[in-house]
């Protein structure tokens, strides 16, 4: 295995100081010479480590003095804000066509997909594996591969829940089209047209979409920008409004970035297991998180089998596999049942080279690399809005993923004004009214910041303030 520069260790711990709030704006960096003899390097080692994080803009140099943490203009951008929503209403996909289409055209700046850039993922390793799992398969790989799918990555994805607290195996997992088709089949199976189902707000739009075309109410629950929806309103929204069941995403929601804590988690699961109202969480970003260890699902919480934990591989590894999955707790006949019903099975030869690239300890070694790349670029989108962008500006600070959330000020142009603009211009936001079933957060919009940080995505930010002040 090859290890990481020492360099670059360096950097990623004084990083993990600024980032934690161990070290503030201003603080002075311990020296070269401590740096040096605490991880047993040379000066210009520590130098080259101090050298990585200026360009970060994360420390500056003060002459005979050392290095002080830079105090960052984004420190100062305020949290968005999320108005109480009105009644449930069905959601409508209204908003997709210009979505779809610029995420069609290549020449566009790639602000709205929540993908990470194909530069930031394994390709030649994954490519390798496919060949490889094609070429072992032969003509055994064309049979179709029965409920409830590809053993060795059922064993796998089992074994990386149980390590987080989950009592699962891997015959708890079906495998599936992506964490959208999981949803999907665990709506079907917990509830009939006309139910209504608590959502975090915002809330992905591809829930929403869902919802809608199940013909489901959606009960907005205002999401915390930080630690996500309070259990006490999820609460009200299942005695007082009737709510059948929930889809959140627990951790590094899309779009706030938010996470539950611990104890909230618990109570949630305790609350849902009570009133006998079943969780469908998404867990597509509990992988990334930029400092320490990955957070556990609602699923780690869950004895009585409430909760339908979905996953895929999308967020983090392989777009294009389409490779998800879902323990589906005591609803498992249900979601087998669909599982066949709408897709029969899933294609075997991505699952197997996926579960090839767990096995070997690729899957967390890329894990580990790709979390700080994601952590810098969120930090340099936060900073490039806080220099462009009005005063009033407001935006999330997530903790993993790659998503931020903007509010403009009142002043601004309608977000969805601002994305057909901006499309024109070749730069691809989602609009704050996607992420509502009833059309809110008109002055909002999602940043993706899948993408390594460029000149490009620089100036595509300081396009989108003047579009957003003209
Ligand atoms: C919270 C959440 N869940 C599920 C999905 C869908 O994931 P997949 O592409 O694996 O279907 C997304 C995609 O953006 C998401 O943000």
């Amino acid at each position: 295995m090859r290890s990481r520069p020492l360099h670059q260790t360096i950097a990623d711990h004084v990083a993990r100081q600024i980032s934690t709030g161990a070290l503030r704006p201003g603080a002075r960096v311990q020296s070269v010479r401590q740096l040096s003899a605490r991880f047993a390097v040379s000066s210009n080692t520590v130098l080259h480590a101090f050298a990585t994080l200026e360009a970060l803009g994360l420390v500056e140099a003060r002459p005979q003095s050392g290095y002080y943490v830079r105090a960052r203009a984004s420190d100062a951008l305020p949290a968005p804000t999320v108005p109480q929503p009105r009644t449930p209403a069905v959601p409508k996909a209204d908003r997709l066509p210009l979505f779809i289409q610029s995420m069609r055209d290549p020449s566009v700046v790639p602000l709205a997909a929540a993908t990470m850039a194909p530069e930031l993922l394994p390709a030649a390793r994954l490519n390798q594996l496919l060949a490889q799992a094609a070429r072992r398969s032969g003509a055994r790989g064309l049979r179709l591969d029965p409920l409830p799918g590809y053993a060795p990555l059922r064993r796998e994805i089992a074994r990386r829940l149980a390590r987080l607290g989950a009592s699962v195996t891997a015959e708890d997992v079906v495998t599936t089209i992506g964490a959208i088709e999981a949803i999907h089949l665990a709506l079907r199976s917990v509830t009939r047209p006309g139910d209504a189902v608590v959502v975090e707000s915002p809330c992905y739009f591809g829930v929403l979409q869902l919802l809608g075309e199940l013909g489901l109410r959606a009960i907005e629950v205002p999401a915390d920008p930080a630690l996500g929806p309070p259990v006490d309103r999820i609460e009200e929204a299942i005695t007082r409004r009737q709510a059948r069941a929930c889809v959140l995403v627990p951790n590094f929601a899309n779009p706030l970035g938010s996470l539950m804590p611990v104890a909230h988690k618990r109570a949630l699961v305790e609350l849902c297991t009570a009133h006998d109202t079943p969780i469908i969480e998404s867990d597509v970003y509990g992988e990334l998180p930029f400092e320490g260890e990955r957070p556990a699902p609602l699923k780690a919480f869950d004895e009585a089998g409430i909760v339908l934990h979905c996953s895929s591989f999308s967020k983090s590894l392989a777009p294009s596999f389409r490779a998800g999955w879902i323990c589906p707790g005591r609803f498992r006949e249900a979601v087998e049942q669909r599982k066949f019903i709408y897709t029969v099975a899933s294609p075997t030869v991505t699952q197997a080279a996926i579960a090839e690239f767990l096995v070997s300890g690729g899957y967390d070694r890329h894990l580990r690399a790709v979390r700080r790349r994601l952590r810098d670029q969120v930090m340099q989108t936060r900073e490039a809005i806080a220099e462009h962008f009005p005063d009033g500006t407001r935006v999330s600070n997530p903790q993993g993923g790659f998503l931020l959330w903007v509010e403009m000020p009142h002043s601004a142009v309608d977000a969805l004004d601002l994305q057909r603009r901006a499309l024109r211009e070749k730069i691809s936001i989602v609009p704050g009214p996607m992420f509502s079933a009833r059309n809110g957060f008109r002055h909002c919009f999602r940043l993706s910041c899948g993408h390594p940080w460029s000149d490009a995505l620089e100036s595509a930010i300081a396009r989108l303030a003047r579009l957003a002040a003209s």
